[in-house]
């Protein structure tokens, strides 16, 4: 059965009823170099339900490119990677990065439960030094001319993929 959260109630209130549907990944922007794209980002995790939408850097974004989505989203801000690795010890941290990756977005093993997908800047992408301290390091295959897709294309290639294998078919509330 659908559920229609109360989107015309306040911000507090679509939190609330959201609350309990919420996935227990989050979505992580190092330095990211594109304040829109960031929007497009918070809504796209909207989209999943995420725990967190998690800006790497103190670079302004604009919260209003996610279409009023930022409002139903928990968004924290750490200054650096340092202050990041520390907030999320305990979970596994995967980057997404091409480059350095160790196994495909579509490799069959199974994603882990709680894990925090870590996305790298439009142009710089992740440093080494990131790459190094994270657990996984997961590709998305290309095809075509271009050496990478924006970061907000990959933050919804890899949402999707982690969607298809927790709900399957799809599901939409
Ligand atoms: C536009 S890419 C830029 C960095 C990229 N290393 C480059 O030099 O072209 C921005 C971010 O999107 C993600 N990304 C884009 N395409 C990707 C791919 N094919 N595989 C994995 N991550 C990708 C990564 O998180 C990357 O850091």
């Amino acid at each position: 059965m659908a559920l229609y959260p109360p989107i015309e109630e306040s911000a507090d209130e679509v939190r609330a009823v959201l609350a309990p549907l919420r996935n227990s990944i989050s979505v992580a922007l190092f330095a990211h170099e594109n304040a829109f794209s960031v929007g497009g980002i918070i809504r796209v995790a909207h989209s999943f339900l995420v725990r967190e939408i998690i800006i790497i850097g103190t670079e302004p974004y604009y919260p209003k490119a996610s279409m009023g989505m930022h409002r139903f989203e928990s968004i924290r801000v750490f200054r650096d990677d340092e202050q990041f690795f520390e907030q999320v010890r305990g979970r596994l941290v995967w980057a997404v990065e091409k480059e350095r990756a160790t196994r495909s977005v579509f490799d069959p093993r199974p994603f882990p439960t709680d894990v925090v997908f870590l996305f790298g800047s439009e142009r710089g992408g992740l440093p080494s030094a990131v790459l190094d301290r994270s657990d996984e390091v997961i590709g998305l295959p290309m095809y075509g001319v271009n050496n990478s897709f924006p970061v907000s294309v990959a933050v919804g290639m890899v949402l999707s993929e982690w969607g298809r294998r927790h709900y399957g078919a799809g599901l939409a509330v």
